[in-house]
């Protein structure tokens, strides 16, 4: 190292300059029991890993949610109304709402909402050169916050869709806060939710242990992107991907384990791993139909219909606010 080298070398970024995502990353790996938020899976390459795991024969809840829009688009749509605006949590590759749209009458507009901005706007690009006719208006939020929703919204009948059971990665408590607040957004109109179901937990394992690996790649994500917006120092072949069901708590749990002792830099500071060691980084919460229909009714709504597949694997319920 020249002198200059030394006497230039950056100090860490005072904590109020620093992104959501390293603040979380310093936050999780100094807790007792590592984690980090799931939500920042999702950058550029977390939402195509995503996307690939759709795919994957073990991974069931795509192809069986899909096939239930398949089967009962028409009744759906013929619940929620015409003329709606249709806001979509997490919208992803926006798939499932395009099989919603075929089947509305007149949407006034279509908004999907999602984390992982330059994602979404490509996915929303996309859509619109296939439907230059509808109103799609994507906004890159964090749905968990105060969502400023379009001023045109104001006088159409809301209507929330939220499929991919991603309901599932939030506890008891977030769940019921998320489902009060959309309720509140939703007023007088309902929101279509996919909900995963309990299930064979051997079914549960391999859906999220896929041959290919692909889960284990989108788990190790959090770490490439920590490498990459954090100045990282994490080797990806010294951590391992590590999931499995839980039945006392109903979800499947998703962690990266370390597979050595080592430390790991991050933003200048050094964070300790011993061999075993795990960094919680999902969860993902399975109900029973009554179950969830209970929960929804807490936070306000009305649960009406409800579709699920013959095996019992996935349910998809409408209900109103
Ligand atoms: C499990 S995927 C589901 C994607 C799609 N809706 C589907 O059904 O295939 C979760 C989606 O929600 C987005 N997401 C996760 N947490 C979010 C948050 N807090 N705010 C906004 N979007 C979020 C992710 O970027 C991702 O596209």
């Amino acid at each position: 190292m020249s002198n200059l080298e030394f006497f230039t070398h950056p100090s860490p970024p005072a904590p109020e300059r620093l992104s959501e995502f390293a603040r979380a990353v310093l936050e999780g790996l100094s807790a007792p029991e590592k984690r980090l938020p799931c939500k920042f899976f999702y950058d550029a390459r977390g939402s195509v890993l995503f996307d690939e795991i759709c795919e994957l024969a073990e991974y069931y809840p795509t192809r069986t949610e899909m096939a239930l829009f398949r089967a009962h688009a028409v009744e759906m749509a013929r619940a929620m109304g015409e003329e709606i605006a249709l806001i979509e949590f997490g919208a992803g590759a926006l798939s499932k709402a395009e099989l919603l749209l075929d089947a509305l009458d007149r949407p006034r507009a279509y908004v999907p909402i999602d984390i992982s901005g330059d994602y979404l706007r490509a996915m929303a690009a996309r859509l619109k050169q296939a439907r230059p006719k509808l109103n799609v208006l994507p906004l890159a939020a964090d749905f968990t916050k105060p969502l400023a929703l379009p001023q045109c919204l104001s006088q159409a009948r809301r209507v929330g869709f939220f499929p991919g059971s991603t309901i599932g990665n939030m506890d008891g408590a977030e769940a019921l806060a998320f489902l009060r607040k959309a309720a509140a957004v939703l007023k007088g109109g309902g929101m279509l939710i996919g909900v995963d179901l309990i299930k064979d937990p051997q079914i549960l394992h391999a859906a999220y242990n896929d041959a290919a690996g692909i889960t284990a790649a989108f788990n190790k994500n959090l770490l490439v992107r920590a490498n990459r917006e954090l100045d990282a120092g994490f080797d990806l072949d010294a951590f391992a991907h590590y999931a499995f069901y839980n039945p006392a708590q109903r979800r499947i749990e998703m962690h990266l384990m370390s597979l050595k002792d080592q430390d790991v830099t991050v933003l200048g500071r050094r964070f300790h791993f011993a061999q075993g060691e795990t960094v919680h980084t999902e969860n993902s919460y399975k109900y029973t139909i009554e179950g969830f229909r209970g929960l929804a009714r807490q936070a306000g709504f009305t649960p009406r219909l409800v579709w699920s597949d013959k095996d019992g694997l996935f349910s998809l319920h409408w209900l109103e606010c």
